[in-house]
């Protein structure tokens, strides 16, 4: 039996109903339409419209004055039959500007040449730079338009060049592109020309990244680190296919114009299937803007074809030539219409990308919620192709997961885009005609190869290491609620050179330079985590002998003077082997640093929810409790003074190589009263902090603050474990939105398996999850007195794993008995330290008042 075969038949008799029936309709719904949309025919002299719904417009106007002057118009002297603005071409021997008054915000800016021969000036002496102001781009480097044309040879476009960008106008900036000839003492004829330049306004966070939403950030592969496309980087965009698709003309764009092309001459695998379910399901665009892509795009599918299980032995695969030396953004559009795939886990895949795991854990219907018909796009960075320019090739390939219930893969869309390198270059070298010959390139390569290896070295060393990106939501946010910090404030801005006490002899103290050195000058591509507070970089001290979390505070966060010198103070003092250790700091030139031991394993949020983690078995979350347990406890009573976290959650909980629970993040702890003596603080002088969701009441409300808050907060993250959910979920429907409500209601109506996380069915034997719930539920009781102290809870817990192991134990093992997760570095990867900013949700105040503790709900958007 071939379910896939008979799902590709039922597809291809749908499409085939479905064209028959409904092609009266019209694909061309513009639906997002552009403040700016200006198609500009150099050197003409009268507009007109051409077919793929272009106005094309006289360019005079644009021109600088003194231009208008240096440049001449002049016909093409063997015309075209392709439409366009190809007949005329602005062309000049000396340097030409356009400028055009547009709006702030993103463009896409787009250039159309037609090599050929115009009154005296020939073809082959067309050689010039393009670049795009006010931070002047290069758009293009001593291009020679005649040998591009000829290598490109596109014959349904013969020797027409085009070239799409996306840039940012700034406020108050007008958009300016000068055209350069390059003049040398060989080439002493050489011109700049161009045919048509469109300009068209697209939507803020079509590619940029939304600083307000971590959620579509893009991830670098091989990593789960993540790469925002910030609004500095101008990007390229190389291809744009409409995958199992036909060609999609600029008019039939969603109102931004954009061309998409079939994918057929990309693909490397033989056996593949396209499929077109036609309009059956009425496309809901919930996971990503309706302009993303044209519907058409999401209808048509590639996949495996009728192979069934011999899909495992091979991928799906793209290969996509581009520039060495480069990182690139790729993006890839799925949707799921198949009739046969009902539920997230029935077709399951994983992607690489330059041969690197983008993700082993691709499911569509994962994505929207088991919800079909509804488009979502993922984003991936390739963080640098090693190569001095040379043309390579960036493979995309996809394979079924082997648990999978139907063995296949599938596509609907691809753009790839270049981003900009670090001297705001886009170019790429001419290209040759013939092969250079081997020793040539051997000496190109040396001249850039320290560079390139480093480089690749580093993208290797990253790879693998898990993402804590908490993307700095919090800083508009936080204006709001910034009365009640006014404290750090102060403090935070005469931070210079060490001037105010920072401890000195507690721990090491690094500089500056040694902290740039380990860092690479605190390259991106170092960075493991992000967040308000500013970046975590994966780092190497002591001659690379040492991996350290490098936490580089930025100014302005949230994380002050104050925060800083309390973490330096508490951590030094702390040594236990649940606690993160803080190797040093470093406070100079306006830094203010953290270096940490480095956690391989990331925060356990990361391997509960929201992740493409492997989850964690009931066994390794449990030990990761005790650990927890066991440092809060150590916190609480194994030093002089009551230590107060203040901020017990999940993503403060970090995992290093061999799974041991590290509790992190001490910005906010505090100093307590003697054990069990509560410290009542006054309004008019002490905020509430924490996280919300892990909250205890009596402190927030009442403001008392004891080393029993910390217990409450550990309670809600016992309850993170045994459901694999967030404390709070604003979408989910009243009686579910407070985890901890919901779990009393089920615990007192006996039916506490309800919460259990799916992914742990079958995995915990009912006496272990009745003492688990009792000892998390008994944790959050509202009277803090009535809470077990952390020592007590340490023993319950192991209580607890002995119950499961006995239980296990007595059955047969094998039945219970999880992916063993030995290596993390191997699988998932990791990171360092964060102090979670953001870390489930965009409205996760720092700063409470007490009444606000739920209101946050009125800001449902999250995904
Ligand atoms: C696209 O979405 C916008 C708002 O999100 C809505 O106003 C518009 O009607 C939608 N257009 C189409 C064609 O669905
Ligand atoms: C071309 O169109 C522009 C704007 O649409 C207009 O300002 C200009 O006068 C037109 N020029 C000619 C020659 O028709
Ligand atoms: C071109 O002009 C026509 C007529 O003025 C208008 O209907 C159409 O929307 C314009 N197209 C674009 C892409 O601006
Ligand atoms: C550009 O390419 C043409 C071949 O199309 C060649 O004849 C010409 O010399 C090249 N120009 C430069 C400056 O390399
Ligand atoms: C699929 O591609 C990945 C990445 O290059 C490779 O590791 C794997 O072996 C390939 N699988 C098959 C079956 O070819």
């Amino acid at each position: 039996m071939d379910t896939t075969c008979t799902r590709i038949a039922l597809g291809t008799i749908i499409l085939h109903l479905l064209l028959m029936g409904l092609s009266y309709l019209s694909i061309a719904e513009v639906i997002y339409s552009p403040d700016e949309l200006l198609s500009i025919n150099c050197g003409s002299s009268s507009n007109f419209s051409t077919r793929d719904g272009r106005n094309w417009t006289v360019d005079i106007n644009f021109l600088t004055v003194e231009s208008r002057i240096n440049s001449v118009a002049a016909p093409a002297l063997t015309p075209t039959t392709l439409m366009g603005p190809y007949t005329y071409a602005r062309l000049s021997h000396s340097q030409f500007t356009y400028s055009f008054p547009v709006t702030a915000g993103p463009k896409f800016l787009r250039l159309f040449f037609y090599s050929t021969s115009y009154q005296n000036f020939d073809r082959t002496n067309a050689y010039f730079s393009v670049k795009f102001g006010p931070y002047t781009y290069t758009l293009l480097q001593d291009f020679n338009a005649s040998l591009n044309a000829d290598v490109d040879n596109d014959p349904g476009q013969p020797d027409i060049l085009f070239r799409e960008y996306c840039i940012n106008i700034g406020e108050g900036e007008r958009l300016d592109i000068t055209f350069i000839p390059t003049i040398t003492a060989q080439h002493q004829h050489s011109y700049a020309f161009i045919n048509g330049i469109e300009i068209v306004s697209m939507s803020p966070y079509l590619y940029y990244t939304n600083p307000d939403d971590y959620t579509g950030v893009p991830q670098i592969v091989g990593t789960l680190s993540q790469y925002p496309i910030e609004n500095s980087s101008a990007l390229e965009t190389i291809y744009r296919l409409n995958v199992a698709g036909k060609d999609i003309t600029g008019s039939e764009d969603t109102g931004m114009l954009r061309t998409w092309k079939a994918d057929d001459n990309y693909l490397t695998t033989q056996s593949t299937m396209s499929v077109d379910f036609g309009r059956i399901t009425k496309l809901s665009f919930n996971m990503t803007q309706n302009y993303t892509a044209p519907d058409e795009v999401y209808r048509t599918v590639r996949n495996m074809g009728t192979n069934g299980s011999m899909n495992m032995r091979f991928n799906l695969t793209w290969q996509l030539p581009v520039d060495s030396g480069f990182t690139y953004l790729l993006r890839l559009h799925f949707c799921q219409l198949d009739p046969h795939v009902s539920l997230s886990g029935d077709l399951r895949f994983s992607i690489y990308i330059a041969d690197q795991l983008g993700t082993d854990w691709a499911d569509v219907l994962l994505w929207t919620y088991n919800r079909k018909g509804v488009p979502v796009v993922r984003d991936y960075v390739v963080s640098y192709i090693p190569g001095n320019r040379e043309k390579t090739n960036l493979s995309l390939k996809m394979h079924p997961h082997h648990k999978s219930r139907i063995k296949d893969a599938q596509l609907n869309a691809i753009e790839l885009f270049k981003i900009s390198d670090t001297s705001c270059s886009l170019a790429d070298p001419n290209p040759h005609l013939l092969p250079q010959p081997p020793n040539n390139t051997i000496s190109n390569k040396k001249s850039n190869g320290t560079t390139s290896t480093i480089i690749a070295a580093v993208a290797g060393a990253v790879s693998g290491v898990v993402l804590l990106f908490f993307i700095a939501i919090l800083i508009k946010h936080r204006k709001n609620v910034a009365v009640n910090e006014s404290s750090n404030k102060k403090e935070g801005t005469s931070r210079n050179n060490g001037s105010l006490s920072v401890p000195t002899d507690l721990c090491r103290h690094f500089s500056i330079e040694e902290m740039r050195a380990a860092t690479n000058n605190f390259d991106k591509v170092f960075v493991v985590g992000m967040g308000g507070f500013g970046n975590v970089y994966k780092g190497h001290i002591d001659n690379g002998s040492t991996t350290v979390a490098i936490k580089r505070l930025k100014q302005g966060s949230r994380q002050g003077i104050r925060e800083f010198k309390n973490e330096i103070e508490m951590l030094s003092q702390l040594h236990h082997p649940n606690i993160v250790s803080l190797i040093g700091y470093c406070y100079e030139s306006n830094e203010m640093i953290l270096v940490y031991e480095f956690m391989d394993c990331g925060n356990l949020r990361d391997h509960l929810y929201d992740t493409d983690n492997p989850y964690l078995s009931w066994k390794h979350r449990l030990q990761t409790c005790i650990g927890v347990a066991r440092g809060l406890d150590y916190l609480h009573t194994g030093v002089k003074q009551v230590i107060i976290h203040r901020d017990v959650k999940s993503a403060n909980i970090l995992l290093d190589e061999k799974w041991e629970a590290k509790v992190s993040d001490f910005g906010l702890a505090r100093i307590g009263g003697p054990m069990g003596i509560s410290m009542m603080t006054t309004r008019v002088n002490t905020e509430v902090k924490g996280s919300i969701g892990y909250l205890d009441p009596e402190y927030y409300k009442r403001n008392i603050l004891t080393e029993k808050s910390d217990v409450y907060s550990f309670g809600v993250v016992l309850l993170e474990v045994l459901s694999g959910r967030q404390p709070l979920l604003h979408w989910e429907e009243k009686q579910r939105m407070s985890l901890v409500k919901w779990a009393e209601h089920c615990y007192e109506k006996g039916i506490l398996s309800e919460i259990v996380d799916p992914e742990l069915k079958g995995q915990i034997v009912p006496q272990c999850l009745r003492k688990f719930g009792e000892v998390a539920l008994s944790c959050l009781l509202e009277d803090g007195t009535q809470r077990p102290s952390m020592k007590d809870i340490v023993g319950m817990l192991d209580l607890v794993l002995q119950l499961q192991d006995s239980a296990v134990n007595y059955e047969d093992s094998s039945s219970h008995s999880t992916v063993p997760l030995s290596d993390c570095s191997e699988n998932t990867g990791l990171s360092t330290t964060s102090d979670g900013d953001g870390s489930y949700g965009r409205m996760e105040s720092f700063v409470l008042i007490p009444d606000d503790v739920f209101s946050e709900t009125k800001n449902p958007k999250r995904r």
